[in-house]
């Protein structure tokens, strides 16, 4: 892929905060038309990387490109191009619906006709025309989620920024979201780049970009992340103490977690054989986990990948160290 084809380049970005290297030497390129997602716990680095690509933040060093445009030096003409939703909240809450929709299509030099049909057409999209008339204020935060996107495609952008559009918000609700972008995507063939630190939502998506500390760990389709670093996982329940006791000390290498009544032991297809050659008679239950991007990331930092606050599935594998998590 030449740089013309890129919708985003991204080449060697290092950015600091006093004495915090948020963005090490950070490169990737994403390709035209597509969902690309940076994957990666709080702190990874992601809102300032995305901060940095819709030209609000300036790199150390490093060059990033929008469609071809150098984000420091054609800032205006990489904006153009740029669809935004902000990992904050930044609608105008006195505004209502249609009125926030207008501004930005005013500020973005949308000519009057045109903005009026893009408006219309991206309401009926995230299914907020019956609210055009309400104040901002009173909308829901999945709401306010849907119409930040419906903004963000009111100008003429072929690439989305997405930081976080699904943070907080519950489970049907992220999911409504995604079918949004997913379907804008395919009408429109944008560019989507989006932050997440929920694995499960990037399972779909064309390419992932795994981020931790700053850097960029891994990226390829999440199939290609699965088969060169991801780990099944045999989930067994011993009968009795002793059980437990002999399984544990026969497997001490393939240990990934140790929950009591449940041990979690990394595996592959022979391995299962053999267990059950061996321990068979002294599980009550046995249950084998494909490799999922869970373990790729897992196998990557050592640590956990840590969902909060969205009411799914409390995430309990850990392989070996158990580092710090990334809070701020
Ligand atoms: N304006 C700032 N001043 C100082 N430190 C900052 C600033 N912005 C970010 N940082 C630090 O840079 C690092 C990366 O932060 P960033 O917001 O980019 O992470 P993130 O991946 O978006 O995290 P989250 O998932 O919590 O949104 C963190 O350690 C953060 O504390
Ligand atoms: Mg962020």
């Amino acid at each position: 892929m030449t740089a013309a084809d890129a919708a985003i380049r991204v080449d060697a970005v290092s950015k600091r905060f006093g004495r915090t290297l948020a963005l090490d030497a950070v490169s990737f390129t994403v390709p035209r038309s597509g969902i690309f997602a940076l994957l990666g716990p709080n702190g990874a680095g992601k809102t300032t990387l995305m901060h940095i690509l819709c030209t609000i933040l300036r790199p150390d060093s490093g060059s990033a490109e929008i469609a071809g445009f150098d984000v420091v030096r054609q800032p205006l003409a990489a904006r153009s191009r740029l669809g935004i939703v902000f990992q904050e909240p930044s609608l105008d809450d006195r505004l209502t619906v249609l009125e926030n929709l207008n501004l930005h299509g005013l500020v973005f030099g949308v000519p009057r006709r045109l903005r009026r049909q893009r408006i219309e057409e991206m309401l009926d999209l995230v299914e907020l025309t019956d609210w055009a008339d309400k104040t901002a204020r009173t909308l829901s935060s999945g709401m306010k989620r849907r119409l930040e996107i419906a903004r963000a495609l009111v100008h003429d952008s072929e690439i989305m920024l997405l930081d976080e559009p699904t943070a907080g918000l519950d489970a049907q609700t992220r999911q409504r979201i995604w079918a949004y972008v997913r379907r804008l995507q395919g009408e429109r063939q944008l560019t989507v780049l989006v932050t997440t630190h929920y694995i499960e939502e990037v399972e779909t998506c064309d390419r992932v970009c795994i981020i931790d500390s700053g850097k960029v760990l891994a990226m390829d389709t999440p199939d290609a992340l699965k088969r060169a670093h991801g780990q099944q996982l045999l989930r067994v329940t011993p009968r009795t103490p002793a059980d437990r006791a002999e399984i544990l000390e026969s497997s001490t290498d393939r240990l990934a977690y140790d929950r009591g009544a449940e041990i979690v032991l990394k595996s592959d297809d022979s391995f299962v054989e053999t267990f059950l050659g061996q321990f068979g008679t002294r599980i009550s239950s046995l249950s084998i986990e494909v490799p999922s991007l869970e373990t790729v990331f897992l196998s990557l930092t050592g640590r956990e990948l840590r969902d909060r606050g969205a009411g799914v599935r409390e995430r309990t594998l850990a392989f070996g160290r158990r580092g710090g998590e990334h809070t701020r």
